[in-house]
């Protein structure tokens, strides 16, 4: 098979750490799976490459593939898949996916040259707030065991790099190197059991615990420096992990529980561990220095009265300390802490009165000795912490379908008596309903009347996350997300659910201790977003509340919205919506906040979240930002220290620069260019519904096609794959959408339709004025041209010959090869390259090195689905399918 387009381009250089471990890989397989696997695993990848490097004659060499029986398919596929894996891990340590001058000393340099100086940036830090939001999105296929071994793996390349023949524990490090890729090859890559929302809480707390704890407060430091002065605190991760419970109904009020308790543990935990090291460090005599009141004070009041330490008053105040927060934790956990104190104490009533005591003796440590031990250090870090993490760790978000609250909503009116049938309501009287219950201190529910177990439910949660307020403080819970948002009562109703657990309070200065988040995520509610908010903002009562908080938040949804109406009008009306919100907040004087639902793979607002911060629409950042992180992308970025920390770099630099730097374009461009997309947006909107939504049989190509079915048998999350039992393309959540069509190859979410605009498009001349001087276009082709190199009509072909339907899978994939052409044309026309990623060596040397080892995956993937679907019934082949559903996408790398 030849890789469409490959005639001019440059060899392919390859990365030595890649054929270091390629190699460690290759005993590996000998000595455990036998010469004979060795050798056929290395004749199909051999004869691979030779095809893709267009080796002549390499057309007609077997693939080698017909030789494999079912057992050693599945070890070819795990072999493949490690290999992968390692190729992953070669380039992250290349930082190949990492942008160039995406961090804030950068940032800084850069504004100051657009003469934006030190005050403007302090200045907007003071408001500003960047989150980095962890979901348990189905779309990570790695255990994380195997991720674990990958990170040892990473890490025992640090050392080879830096020269050690040696582990610390004496290994060598290329023998250690070896058994953890023997290890890899004897962990059983596939979940037996389906994943409990208990493991992904779990799951992410080790991201929480392994690299935003430690990441975070050692950014600060870097910018404070790079600043000259204490930055605020203004990076806060968030989790939907525990919260989240649209369509999956293993989300219930004890995951919202178990959630913020782990949580607590956890970061109460870490303080404890700092505390007891800072004990250990601050060794100071009163012999020897001078030290504040303050710390006698606190020295005094620490109940440590150990003889040893009588002229230690920093370690007496932090056994104090200590002890307060031990029982902070005993208190909040309702078990003893960790590492048990004698000294009785109080329990801190927040994190602000912990904070207050570890700043006293900063303080008094910045005092003496001309500052030597003023800045950073362990209890620099330590505050940073808290003023970060707080007890609560991390922000948990509520979230639910506006279907739901509908139902819940009008059972409790019907149950009161108060209206009989809310659902037959239009919106100005639900509206009007809603109010009045909202400015009624009664509350609606009773202790003695049944509800269904829906409203229950719903009301379990308002009431656990009322108690989570008590128990760990108003930042363990802030906002509320309403899914399918599309109107004012979807968010009032969220007010009626808050107000039964006293966490919305009517009066003369209504409060919500909660905030209501509408989601927009179609085209149509896109539209209709800044007229919502406009008339949400409008009530008075919701005026005041966010002009007590300070800012409202909204949230779109990029997959949805990709689903709906295909890549370019999605992208395009998210742009769009984000633009024309912006006057409506700025009318009701209240900060917006945009939070955007984007996954890993560009069908879902993928691609470099650098880039894509920049892209956003002038004036729509202004220091507020939050971002989905989900599934495979939170591995890797965050797997460890180092890459949270640059990929932390980057958000936070990209953010300033989005928020600071001048318009790039002016308004009559922008004007002309708005006209452009409309109109391209239109021809790819028709284009993409066209083939979608109004094709006869499109429904049963796409799930004969491609591995949807099969996919849904992966255990990779504690949700189902669908909202509601019903084949159609509506209903299907976006995930399993865009998965499935990465896995044939199509990728048809990241591109169709964007062809037939460019085709249709005749002024070829403002198309390129557009992408020379506009980052959201820039930024729309170059997603788009990712996706394009990753896909490959080829290979898509054999899939489409699973289709049932001759004739239907001809016509349907005739028409999407050809849309692939006409955007893979259309591209290099308007960025003026000869081949895709011409221009992106980098991205181009990475993706044409993974090509030939997806490609044996996909055809074995095809041929183990057909004799799956004609009813073969070996275990060997369900594993084999869903083996190579997981290298590839492990091999695409963001693919869900
Ligand atoms: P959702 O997420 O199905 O939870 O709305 C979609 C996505 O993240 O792609």
């Amino acid at each position: 098979m030849q890789h469409q387009g490959m005639a001019a381009a440059p060899p392919i250089t390859q990365n030595p750490d890649i054929r270091y471990l390629g190699r460690l890989l290759g005993d590996v397989i000998r000595s455990y799976g036998g010469e004979t696997l060795f050798r056929r695993t290395e004749y199909i990848r051999s004869a691979s490459v030779d095809r893709h490097r267009g080796v002549a004659g390499a057309d007609a060499i077997d693939t080698g593939l017909d030789a494999l029986s079912l057992d050693d398919t599945i070890a070819f596929v795990r072999g493949f898949m490690l290999f992968s894996m390692l190729a992953n891990l070669a380039e992250d340590r290349q930082g190949v996916a990492t942008d160039p001058g995406a961090d804030v000393a950068h940032a800084l340099e850069r504004l100051k040259d657009e003469g934006v100086d030190a005050r403007a940036v302090a200045a907007m830090l003071e408001k500003a707030l960047v989150a980095p939001v962890l979901t348990a999105h189905p779309t990570e296929v790695r255990r994380k065991s195997m991720i674990d071994h990958r990170n040892r793996i990473a890490e025992l390349m640090l050392l080879k790099d830096m020269g050690h023949a040696e582990t610390r524990e004496g290994d060598k490090v290329d023998e250690a190197i070896l058994r953890q890729i023997a290890l890899l090859w004897q962990t059983r890559p596939l979940r037996r059991e389906r994943l409990y929302v208990a493991d992904e809480v779990e799951n992410a707390l080790a991201y929480f615990r392994d690299a935003f704890l430690p990441a975070l407060p050692a950014l600060y430091a870097r910018w404070d420096r790079a600043l000259g002065q204490r930055v605020p605190s203004f990076l806060r991760p968030g989790s939907w992990i525990g919260g989240d419970r649209d369509g999956n109904p293993n989300v219930t009020a004890a995951s919202l529980q178990l959630a913020l308790a782990r949580a607590a543990e956890t970061v109460i935990g870490h303080y404890l561990e700092q505390l007891h090291a800072l004990g250990a460090e601050l060794s100071i005599s009163t012999e020897l220095a001078s030290v504040s009141d303050a710390v006698v004070a606190l020295a005094e009041k620490s109940g440590d009265d150990s003889a040893a330490r009588r002229d230690e008053p920093y370690r007496r105040a932090i056994s104090g300390i200590y002890a307060r927060l031990a029982a902070t934790y005993s208190e909040i956990s309702g078990r003893a802490a960790p590492r048990a104190i004698t000294i009785k104490a109080e329990a801190y009533p927040d994190p602000q009165s912990f904070r207050a005591d570890l700043v006293a003796i900063a303080l008094d440590l910045a005092q003496t000795g001309g500052g030597a031990l003023k800045s950073g250090g362990a209890l620099g870090r330590l505050i940073r912490a808290v003023e970060t993490f707080g007890f609560h760790l991390a922000t948990l978000d509520m979230r639910q379908n506006s279907s739901v609250h509908e139902r819940v909503v009008a059972e409790l009116l019907k149950v009161a008596g108060v209206e009989a049938d809310y659902l037959a309501l239009d919106e100005a009287a639900r509206v009007a309903l809603l109010r009045r219950e909202l400015a009624n201190a009664r509350p609606l529910t009773s202790p003695f009347a049944g509800y269904s177990d829906e409203t229950r439910g719903e009301l379990d949660i308002v009431h656990a996350a009322a108690a989570a307020h008590r128990r760990y403080g108003p930042a363990c819970i802030t906002n509320y997300i309403v899914s399918m948002a599309q109107s004012v009562s979807d968010l009032l109703e969220v007010n009626i659910l808050l107000k039964e657990a006293g966490l919305y309070r009517p009066g003369d200065t209504p409060t919500a201790a909660i905030m209501a988040v509408p989601l927009f995520e179609t085209i149509g509610d896109l539209d209709k977003a800044p007229g919502i908010m406009s008339d949400w903002l409008s009530l008075p009562e919701i005026a005041g509340i966010s002009a007590l908080r300070g800012h409202q938040e909204v949230m779109i949804g990029y997959s949805d919205s990709n689903k709906d109406g295909g890549y370019l009008t999605s992208t395009w009306g998210l742009h769009q919506a984000s633009r024309a919100l912006v006057p409506v907040f700025e009318q009701h004087g209240v900060a917006m906040q945009l939070f955007h639902g984007r996954g890993g793979s560009v069908g879902r607002g993928g691609g470099s979240s650098f880039q894509a911060i920049r892209a956003q629409p002038h004036g729509t950042v202004a220091g507020r930002i939050r971002i989905t992180e989900q599934g495979e992308v939170i591995a890797a970025k965050y797997g460890n220290v180092e890459s949270a920390m640059t990929n932390l770099e980057a958000m936070a630099s990209a953010t300033l620069l989005a928020s600071l730097e001048p318009d790039p374009i002016g308004e009559a461009d922008r004007t002309r260019f708005a006209a452009c997309m409309d109109q391209l947006s239109d021809d790819a909107f028709r284009a993409y519904r066209g083939l979608v939504y109004e094709t006869d049989g499109f429904r049963q190509f796409f799930r004969q096609m491609t591995p949807l079915t099969e996919i849904a048998d992966l255990k990779i999350g504690s949700r189902p794959a669908s909202r509601k039992k019903s084949d159609a393309i509506e209903d299907l959540r976006a995930i399993p959408w865009v998965f499935s069509w990465a896995q044939a190859r199509v990728m048809l979410p990241g591109w169709y339709g964007v062809g037939e605009a460019l085709a249709a498009f005749r002024d070829q001349a403002l198309l390129r004025e557009m992408v020379e001087a506009w980052p959201f276009l820039q930024s729309t082709l170059a997603n788009m041209e990712m996706v394009l190199a990753k896909s490959d009509m080829l290979i898509a072909a054999k899939y489409a010959e699973l289709v049932e339907d001759k004739t239907a899978a001809q016509a349907i994939f005739g028409r999407i090869r050809d849309g692939w052409q006409k955007a893979h044309d259309g591209l290099l026309t308007v960025t003026r390259q000869t081949r895709l990623l011409e221009k992106n060596p980098a991205l181009d040397q990475s993706i044409r090195l993974r090509l030939p080892y997806i490609e044996p995956l996909n055809l074995l993937q095809v041929e183990l689905l057909k004799r799956h679907r004609a009813g073969e019934d070996d275990a060997r082949i369900r594993e084999g399918i869903q083996l190579s559903i997981n290298a590839v996408a492990t091999a695409l790398r963001n693919s869900g």
